[in-house]
């Protein structure tokens, strides 16, 4: 499948919409579309789009204006663990760099290593740790579009970090930082798995976004990166894991990260 393919489809759908923001949005955090409007289009229809069946995600991409500015926002991602490669779930990354993106919002749902950070509250990612086992890039390097051998020393962009703090405190919402381990999932960590990812210098533990701010930095989009924290990890408290609770989490204090992004993307 040529990205050429999906640009074509989606300048049809949109009338040319040349949006200049992109945003994943993770479990729970739908609620940033609310009155926003626009234009959506559904993943099973766009040219080289993956599945994605999870409870909580919409599937479709929303173009749309997000405080004077254009956007768009993916209602859903394409997890690895549903069985999509690598190269499938970051695939609208690279679609969204030919739109025309410059920035990237990147949201997750992730469960907190330690008791310090709990569920409810949010962590900008400062930077990563890849425990998936794979990367998006491996394959022959397309040069047109990044180095082979990209540097990952700023992935997640420091002056959108510095941009996050001061709207965050303007806007009184509490906002932490910290380190997201990627795992493969679909089976949430072991207490054993836990105990090690932290000592690793894990702060949150999640499912996604490790790929697609991997591909987002080759391709030189500025990224930044939010988890929401759910629940804690296994073995950090002592109930047993729920989606529906991760989801529950999700819808409350997912107002929060709406706002702040928001904030964020009027300054940008
Ligand atoms: N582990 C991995 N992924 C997650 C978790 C977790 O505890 N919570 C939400 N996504």
């Amino acid at each position: 499948m040529s990205i050429k393919e999906s640009i074509d489809f989606l300048n049809l759908k949109t009338n040319n919409f040349k949006p200049e923001i992109g945003i994943i949005l993770g479990s729970g955090l739908g609620c940033f579309c609310d009155d926003l409007g626009g234009i959506s289009v559904k993943y099973s229809l766009i040219p080289g789009f993956g599945e994605s069946n999870v409870e909580g995600h919409k599937g479709e991409l929303l173009f749309c204006e997000v405080m004077g500015k254009k956007a768009v926002i993916m209602q859903g991602r394409f997890h690895y663990y549903e069985g999509n490669s690598m190269q499938t779930s970051t695939y609208p990354i690279k679609v969204f760099k030919q739109l025309g993106i410059k920035t990237l919002f990147i949201t997750n749902a992730a469960g907190s290593t330690k008791t310090e950070l709990s569920p409810g509250d949010i962590m900008l990612i400062s930077d990563h740790i890849n425990f998936m086992g794979s990367n998006p890039l491996i394959g022959k390097n397309d040069s047109s579009l990044g180095e082979r051998f990209p540097d990952m020393s700023e992935c997640y962009n420091l002056n959108l970090q510095n941009l996050a703090f001061d709207c965050a405190q303007e806007l009184n919402i509490p906002l932490k930082k910290g380190i997201y381990l990627a795992t493969t999932g679909p089976s949430y960590e072991t207490a054993a798995e836990v105990r090690a990812f932290r000592l690793l210098g894990a702060d949150v533990i999640g499912m996604s976004s490790v790929p697609e701010a991997i591909v987002a930095n080759y391709l030189k989009i500025n990224t930044i990166g939010f988890s929401l924290v759910t629940n804690y990890a296994t073995g950090v408290s002592s109930k047993k894991l729920t989606h529906a609770e991760v989801l529950e989490v999700g819808k409350t204090a997912g107002n929060n990260i709406c706002a702040l992004i928001k904030r964020m993307i009027e300054k940008i």
